[in-house]
């Protein structure tokens, strides 16, 4: 992770584990779509990875729609590691905390490899590079039959068509603050993105966008035969496939 991005996260982690339900468009809807497409039986003793897990959001749904699942959360934060850890504390036995980068150590964590990967809103801030050699690993660690399921922000079309995805959020952002549905403080910090990101979004230094169809292509190239995009609209996407 870039230094500038781990920063960025450090001042604001707290805010977007509070705030991001509300203020990101479809974040609900991200998650739940991941959790309907892990295709196990419901009591399956899985071994899960959330990559980029942030507050626990998503493996707090993954845990409980699988009562018999355990899980190892990754994520760069310390702060997030703070929240997750209060989120998921009734989880306690079932989740493993790796404080690191995901682009690589994480692995060590499932050394009799593991049935899935998830990742929601984290990915997109690797260059393609760094995305193509994430899901190479992925592959090695995934047992056979194991699944990657990815929800994230995407390139949604050619560059003035991705702006136009940002003025979309951005007019979401402030209808959600005039309903008063986030708070003076998020808004404030949308507003800074926008600030650095609208000008030109093709090269901001966090968000590396790519589009979905592209990360399929890759996928299928590793070794995940049916990857497919699930879902998408606009620069958001939930996609990926069965090893
Ligand atoms: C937008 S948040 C999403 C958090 C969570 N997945 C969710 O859906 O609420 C992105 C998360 O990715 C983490 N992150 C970003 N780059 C990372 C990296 N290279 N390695 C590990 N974590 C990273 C951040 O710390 C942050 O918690």
């Amino acid at each position: 992770m870039s230094e500038i991005a781990a920063r960025r996260w450090e001042t604001y982690a707290l805010t977007y584990d509070t705030e991001a339900p509300r203020g990101v468009p479809c974040y609900q809807h991200l998650h739940a779509e991941i959790v309907r497409r892990l295709a196990f039986p419901k009591e399956a003793p899985l071994r899960v990875v959330d990559l980029g897990g942030g507050g626990g959001r998503l493996l707090e749904r993954i845990l409980v729609r699988f009562p018999n699942a355990s899980a190892v959360w990754v994520d760069s934060s310390p702060v997030m590691r703070v929240v997750a850890g209060r989120r998921l504390a009734r989880f306690s036995r079932r989740v493993t905390y790796v404080e690191g980068d995901m682009e690589g150590g994480w692995q060590r964590a499932v050394p009799d490899g593991c049935d899935a990967v998830v990742s929601s809103i984290a990915i997109h801030h690797l260059a393609d590079e760094g995305k193509q050699e994430l899901y190479r690993r992925v592959h090695q660690v995934l047992r056979p039959g194991g699944m990657i399921a990815v929800a994230d922000e995407v390139l949604g079309g050619d560059w003035p068509t991705q702006a136009e995805h940002l003025q979309r959020w951005d007019q979401h952002t402030r209808r959600q603050s005039a309903a008063r549905r986030v708070s003076p403080h998020w808004l404030a910090l949308w507003q800074v993105f926008c600030d650095r990101v609208l000008p030109d979004p093709e090269h901001n230094p966090t968000e590396r966008w790519t589009p979905a169809a592209r990360q399929v292509e890759w996928l299928r190239e590793i070794g995940f035969p049916d990857a497919q995009v699930w879902w998408e609209h606009g620069m958001w996407a939930v996609f990926g496939g069965r090893r």
